[in-house]
């Protein structure tokens, strides 16, 4: 063993002597990847995306809900040019959880149709927004949400009702009323809208259409004491048993995570945390990369490793156990499913976009608030 180990050493140090540039499928220690798919050679951890399987993902969700049927929510992936693909295959209208999200959309040319879909009381912000060339629409829940889209100018709001998560949302039974209240403050009350992101992880599907369509029942209730029939909902978990909502927010299905990949859905993976690995220890049978819980949203635990089991994280590591420990090498690198998207790629300044073997940049330039 000693033997072999002094051997493995010098055979790396002579590799790096000898090798001038990087050939691609090799790593900085000159170890020739065999074992995992595909992967880049960009600094990592970095987060690469699968042009097939994001467009096998748009192309599923679209023919459930084409063009305007789908809102598309861009906090999940927070990039505009992941959002230009979808405004090119018909779905124009996207929601967006910050007033950055709605700034960088509109800078980006994608403004024609915004829904705030979060309260906010930042007048300033709300003015720069709006005084921006696209259509800006937000969600208010209370007198003092109107008061503040009033004084920043704002035209277009929509009702937003608590329909069962304890979270944004006035009680159903209030939305006519507050819709008055915003049209005497001079807004136009496009529709209502309400999110059922309680119900998003209810496995079994008669249940969850059952209790979808309570929440929404309540939605409809609210849409028609505000006299409205334009009613925005759902998301990734409720995308096909929603069918009261006239327009669906879904985001995460583009991309998804291990979280989502517990439904029954059409959905597959497609993006991942690429990492390299970096100590090795045969002996305990793990391996350590170098992409801990400061490169990933952990709220939803492990990231998934389609060849081993991972142990655990820390800030800059992640240790796992390789099903077959003598695939794996210094310098190798792996490829982990996040467990939730949303807030992990919110922790990059960028994903690789990967087609036919190449890789472009994709800013995520929709990053903060
Ligand atoms: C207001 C709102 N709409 C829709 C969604 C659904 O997004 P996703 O498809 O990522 O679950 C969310 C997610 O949290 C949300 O907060």
């Amino acid at each position: 063993m000693g033997c072999d180990f002094r051997a493995r050493c010098l055979a790396h140090v002579a590799v790096l002597l000898h090798t001038p540039c990087r050939p691609v499928g090799e790593t900085t220690v000159g170890h020739v990847i065999a074992f995992e798919d595909q992967t880049t050679q960009e600094k990592t951890p970095c987060l690469v995306v699968d042009a097939e399987a994001f467009a096998a993902n748009v192309k599923a969700m679209a023919q459930v809900l084409p063009g305007l049927r789908l809102r598309p929510h861009v906090k999940a992936f927070k990039c505009t040019e992941l959002a230009r693909k979808l405004a090119a295959n018909g779905h124009t209208a996207f929601t967006c959880a910050t007033l950055s999200e709605v700034a960088g959309m509109i800078h980006a040319g994608l403004g024609a149709d915004l829904l705030l879909a979060n309260e906010t009381l930042n007048v300033e912000q709300m003015r720069d927004v709006v005084a921006l060339p696209g259509r800006v629409t937000i969600a208010v829940d209370s007198p003092e949400t109107i008061a503040a889209a009033a004084a920043a100018g704002v035209t277009e709001v929509l009702i937003d009702v608590n329909v069962g998560l304890p979270r944004c949302g006035c009680p159903p039974g209030q939305a006519g009323v507050l819709a008055d209240v915003a049209r005497a403050a001079g807004l136009t009350v496009r529709g209502v809208m309400g999110y059922e992101g309680h119900l998003m992880m209810v496995q079994d599907r008669v249940e969850k259409t059952e209790k979808v369509s309570d929440s929404m029942a309540l939605l409809a209730q609210a849409a028609a004491d505000v006299g409205t029939d334009f009613i925005s909902a759902g998301g990734t978990g409720t995308f096909d048993t929603n069918t009261v909502a006239t327009e669906i927010q879904a985001g995460s299905y583009a991309l998804m995570d291990t979280h989502y990949a517990t439904l029954e859905s059409p959905f597959v993976q497609a993006i991942w945390l690429e990492a390299t690995i970096i100590s090795v220890n045969t002996e305990s049978g793990y391996v350590v990369a170098d992409s801990g819980l400061k490169s990933m949203g952990m709220d939803h635990g492990n990231p998934a490793w389609a060849h081993g089991k991972v142990w655990f994280c820390s800030d800059e590591h992640v240790t796992m156990a390789p099903a077959d420990m003598s695939h794996w090498s210094v310098g190798d690198r792996v490829r982990l499913e996040p467990a939730h998207i949303d807030p992990t790629i919110a922790k990059h300044e960028r994903m690789w976009f990967i087609e036919n073997g190449a890789a472009t940049e994709w800013p995520v330039d929709l990053r903060h608030w």
